[in-house]
C-alpha cells in the first residue's frame, strides 16, 4: 500500500512535468509566433539577398508624388546600384542590407549616416531638396577595399 502510495505520487509528477512542459512550449511557440511578423519585415537572410525582395531588383523605384524608395545592396567593397539618379525634392526611403559584413552608409552634408547590419534592413528617409551629386560612403572599417567603397546619387 505504501509503494502504491509512492509510485502514485512518481505519476503525478511526471504529469506535472508534462504539463510545464508543454506550457513551456506553447509560450515558446506563441513568442516566436508574435516575432515573426516584425522580424520578416527587418530580416533577410545574408545568403539569400539577392533572390529576396526587394533586393532582387537593387535601385530607384518610384513610389508616389515625389516619394521613392531606394533598394540597395552593401558588399565588400561598393554598392548595388553604383549610381542612383532622383529629381530635386525627392523624399527617398533608403532599405539597405549588407551580404557580408557590416557596412557604413553616409552622405557626406546630409544627416544620413547609419550602419548596414547583414541580416537586417536598415532603413533612414531623407528628402534631397539641392540639386548635385551626392557620393555615400561607407564609413566602418570593412577591410582593405573600404575607402573605395562607394556609390552615387544624382539630384537634378
Ligand atoms: Cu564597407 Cu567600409
Amino acid at each position: 500500500m505504501h509503494i502504491h502510495r509512492l509510485e502514485k505520487i512518481w505519476l503525478m509528477f511526471g504529469f506535472a512535468m508534462l504539463v510545464v512542459f508543454l506550457v513551456v512550449l506553447g509560450i515558446g511557440a506563441y513568442a516566436f509566433g508574435m516575432g515573426t511578423p516584425t522580424s520578416h519585415h527587418h530580416s533577410v537572410d545574408p545568403s539569400k539577398v539577392t533572390e529576396t525582395a526587394p533586393f532582387d531588383q537593387p535601385g530607384i523605384r518610384h513610389v508616389e508624388g515625389s516619394v521613392y524608395e531606394a533598394n540597395l545592396i552593401a558588399y565588400a567593397f561598393g554598392y548595388n546600384p553604383d549610381k542612383m539618379e532622383v529629381p530635386a525634392g525627392a523624399t527617398v526611403r533608403f532599405n539597405v542590407t549588407s551580404t557580408d559584413v557590416v557596412h557604413g552608409f553616409q552622405i557626406p552634408g546630409t544627416i544620413v549616416n547609419f550602419m548596414v547590419v547583414p541580416g537586417e534592413i536598415n532603413h533612414v528617409e531623407y528628402t534631397f531638396d539641392e540639386p548635385g551629386e551626392y557620393l555615400v560612403l561607407c564609413n566602418e572599417y570593412c577591410g582593405i577595399g573600404h575607402e573605395y567603397m562607394y556609390t552615387t546619387i544624382v539630384v537634378n
